[in-house]
């Protein structure tokens, strides 16, 4: 498929660096054509969890993970009714917001609405930010009160993720990549410094030294890594890039075709980016979402 659509915003549209919500109508369409409506959809960086909800919405088990604290509080105040059970608040302020995930996502999303999204969380409380704070209470717990739910949410860096679904013997039909990529020349991108890092341990206590996010040394063997051990507990591997990242599609299908990771459909979607950012970086991006089979049988 390659196809040029305008972009629609998602059910799920919060202020979160990286969010898809350019792509989400073709990622539908990809994954209904491979899935028919059943099955297990997993993610290894579910981000800001538009395309997870939507999967879940739609009648797929949906298993979501990332490394970061905001995503992790986001997919469990839209799609769980679990409570916390961990505590560490960074600043005495964040006491009153750290019993609930919707709560906890309130947060984090009101921060980088309101700050930006390389702005550490503020060290007191101030009437703006509160305001915002009760603004997102009510939204995420508006999309609660809809019962859509995940089957597995975890907050674990990727490999870790991996192993632990193969060793807990979990399989999945879809294992949904989209890593926290490179720009284009190379650099790592910040953004991801700060929902990797920064926004780790605000609530809870340390679970994870500095994350090393990807750049040019790195990247490729990286994600090389990383699809062969989602190969393991999947059906159908789906690695999702971006023109505007490091590799590019050039240099990533020779790097997987060295690897013996033959994809067996490329999809290619063009699209402008009103909803993907508000940096201003790029105006139209294309979209590579490549099909590898997993090692998981039919
Ligand atoms: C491109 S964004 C994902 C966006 C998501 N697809 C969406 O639509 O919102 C990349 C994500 O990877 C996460 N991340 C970075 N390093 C990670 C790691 N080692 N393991 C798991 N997640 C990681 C970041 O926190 C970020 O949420």
């Amino acid at each position: 498929m390659d196809i040029i659509m305008s972009s629609k915003k998602p059910e799920v549209n919060i202020e979160y660096f990286g969010q898809q919500s350019r792509f989400y109508n073709f990622f539908e369409t990809i994954v209904d054509d491979l899935l028919h409506g059943k099955g297990i959809y997993a993610e290894t960086n579910s981000g800001s969890n538009c395309n997870a909800y939507m999967y879940a919405k739609k009648g797929y088990k949906v298993i979501t993970n990332d490394i970061s604290e905001y995503s992790f509080s986001v997919a469990n105040a839209i799609m769980s009714n679990n409570i916390p059970v961990n505590f560490a608040c960074k600043y005495d302020w964040l006491e009153q917001y750290s019993d609930s995930y919707i709560k906890r996502a309130s947060v984090f999303a009101s921060v980088v609405e309101l700050y930006g999204y390389n702005a550490e969380i503020p060290s007191e409380l101030n009437s703006n930010l509160k305001n915002k704070i009760d603004e997102y209470i009510k939204y995420f717990t508006n999309i609660n009160s809809k019962n859509v739910k995940a089957y597995k949410i975890y907050n674990e860096d990727l490999f870790c993720y991996l192993k632990k679904l193969y060793k807990d013997n979990i399989k999945v039909d879809i294992m949904f990549m989209d890593f926290a990529w490179p720009w284009r020349d190379g650099s790592k991108t910040e953004e991801y410094n700060t929902t990797a890092n920064i926004y780790s341990n605000v609530f809870e206590p340390s679970k994870f030294k500095n994350i090393e996010i990807w750049d040019k040394n790195n990247v490729i063997d990286n994600v090389i890594k990383a699809v062969k051990e989602a190969k393991k507990v999947s059906r159908y591997v789906l690695l999702s890039n971006q023109s505007s990242n490091y590799p590019t599609p050039e240099l990533l299908e020779v790097a997987l075709l060295k690897n013996n990771l033959n994809y067996e459909i490329r999809h290619t979607m063009l699209t402008n980016a009103e909803y993907e950012d508000n940096l201003g970086k790029e105006t139209f991006f294309r979209e590579y979402l490549y099909v590898i089979r997993g090692d998981v049988d039919d």
